[in-house]
């Protein structure tokens, strides 16, 4: 049985700890928005699926292709990456 709670058990102002591993990715030049509410059926970017809580989307730009770890436990201090809150969550 999992520990996770689903989506529907999270208050609107509370990101959904959509899993506590994060997520590799290569990225391309562009502006990004990062889904910061954790209810996005494209993780991790925002689909529009946060209109109906508090929380936005985290805009983010990268400039040269570049590896990143993305956080998907919504915790990291420092969105949209990683810095390992998820071991402590
Ligand atoms: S869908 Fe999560 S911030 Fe937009």
């Amino acid at each position: 049985m999992s520990d996770q709670k689903d989506k529907s058990e999270y208050g609107p102002d509370e990101p959904v700890i959509v899993s506590k591993q994060c997520k590799m990715m290569n990225l391309y030049p562009d502006t990004y928005q990062y889904c910061a509410c954790g209810r996005t059926d494209d993780e991790p970017f925002c689909d529009g699926s946060h209109s109906e809580t508090s929380l936005k989307p985290k805009r983010f730009k990268i400039s040269e292709p570049t590896s990143v770890t993305i956080c998907l436990c919504r915790h990291s201090k420092t969105l949209p990456y990683c810095d390992g809150s998820h071991t402590r969550i």
